[in-house]
């Protein structure tokens, strides 16, 4: 067991940590990549909302939901170890990477790099701007993980960024965020990061990164479902940052209702556009909460141990997998190459177990509440799949 498991949550932990996921009354779920589940401190959270709502009409806003949203964004800063003022909130990773792409000047560094095994929305942000912005990819030859050297040949002085994840949706590799920040500050550009694999996962230390943007959101391991992410701004950029997109919340003075000025935040609130959805605030903090109690660390020991049983098992069954073998190198995924995945997903539910399937592979997400019997369980019905598809 590596060092970091050894403090894990324990299997007893984990009996009781799902006890607030109705989904495990019939199914057996490891999908957290995916959607995390609903639990029942985010469900009382959302009838909290309507009650809120119902009791005190616009006045809640300074009653319950401006408060609300502070707490979202203070979460997510101890959650990646950053100053609340430099975390604002937005609504999907999409929208967050849109306001930061629009904070560039790419007229002297037109050049921008992203991984071919990055989730599609990171990459678009950019083509979607391919009238000043050249788009370079760095590429995997394992399809598992991208090697600093891919990213190294497109580093010259034209580069205004690298956009990749922290951890690959792909795969499920960990990757080397702080060798990334070292390579692109020493030619002058800066580092954006797609954090949703990682935060909730792992330990996630922005300034140990060394990351100039971090986003990230609740929908999958925060367990907070969907309309609520957030933007990590490095303090010493906030002042320079000029969004190409706004709004009031971005306002310094948002209540002065002021039409011919814009004064934006001194905070990273400048990077916000309008309201926020706050019933999504109310089940991220339920969600954010359960995370910060039973901490990362400790999470991420429990998701090694699983995500290594999940590997152990694939071998002896002869899968293949695209996945980082060693734990350290691996967050929470880990894919499988198996005959007929859509179908093998499909004959797994019916076995009471949720996974999910991408192109040729079959993936599973075990997160803090799932137990080795979990694993065992899957595994073993996943070889009775196989036979049964093989022998048709
Ligand atoms: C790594 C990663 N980034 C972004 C997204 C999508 O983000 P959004 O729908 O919030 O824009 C996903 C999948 O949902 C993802 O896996």
């Amino acid at each position: 067991m590596s060092e970091v498991a050894s403090g894990a949550i324990s299997e007893q932990e984990a009996t009781c940590y799902r006890k607030a996921f109705p989904i495990f009354d019939h199914t057996t779920y490891l999908n957290s990549c995916s959607l995390g589940p609903l639990s029942v401190q985010a469900m009382e959270a959302l009838t909290r909302f309507q009650d809120d709502w119902s009791r005190y009409g616009a006045p809640v806003w300074w009653k319950e939901w401006l408060g609300k949203i502070a707490g979202a964004k203070s979460r997510f800063a101890a959650l990646i170890g950053a100053q609340p003022h430099e975390v604002t909130v937005s609504h999907s990773v999409s929208s967050a990477l849109a306001s930061v792409a629009g904070t560039f000047d790419y007229r002297r560094r037109p050049a921008v790099i992203c991984a071919d095994l990055d989730f599609p929305t990171i990459p678009y942000q950019w083509l979607g701007r391919s009238r000043e912005v050249e788009l370079r990819y760095a590429r995997s030859e394992d399809r598992i993980r991208v090697p600093l050297d891919a990213y190294r040949a497109h580093m010259d002085g034209s580069v205004a960024l690298i956009a990749t994840s922290h951890t690959f949706y792909t795969t499920g590799h960990i990757q080397p965020v702080r060798e990334l920040a070292d390579l692109v500050h020493a030619h002058g550009g800066r580092l954006v990061v797609d954090g949703y694999h990682a935060v909730g996962v792992h330990p996630v230390d922005v300034k140990a990164l060394d990351v100039d943007f971090y986003v990230g959101g609740t929908l999958k391991w925060l367990l907070g479902g969907p309309g609520l992410t957030f933007i990590y701004v490095r303090e010493e950029l906030i002042p320079e940052l000029q969004p190409q997109s706004s709004g009031w919340f971005a306002s310094g003075d948002q209540f002065a209702f002021d039409a011919m000025h814009l004064d934006l935040a001194p905070s990273a609130d400048r990077l916000q556009l309008g309201t926020p959805a706050v019933a999504t605030a109310y089940a991220g903090v339920a969600g954010m909460d359960m995370i910060l109690e039973a901490g990362p660390e400790r999470i991420y020991g429990r998701i090694q141990m699983l995500t290594d049983r999940l590997v152990e098992r694939a071998q002896s069954a002869g899968y293949g997998i695209l996945s980082p073998l060693e734990a350290g190198e691996r967050g929470g995924i880990v894919m499988l190459q198996v005959a007929e995945p859509q179908r093998t997903v499909e004959n797994l539910a019916d076995r009471g177990f949720t996974v999910d399937y991408r192109p040729g592979l079959v993936r599973v997400s075990p997160h803090f509440y799932n137990t080795m019997d979990d694993v065992d369980g899957l595994m073993d019905a996943l070889a009775e799949v196989q036979r049964s598809l093989l022998s048709r």
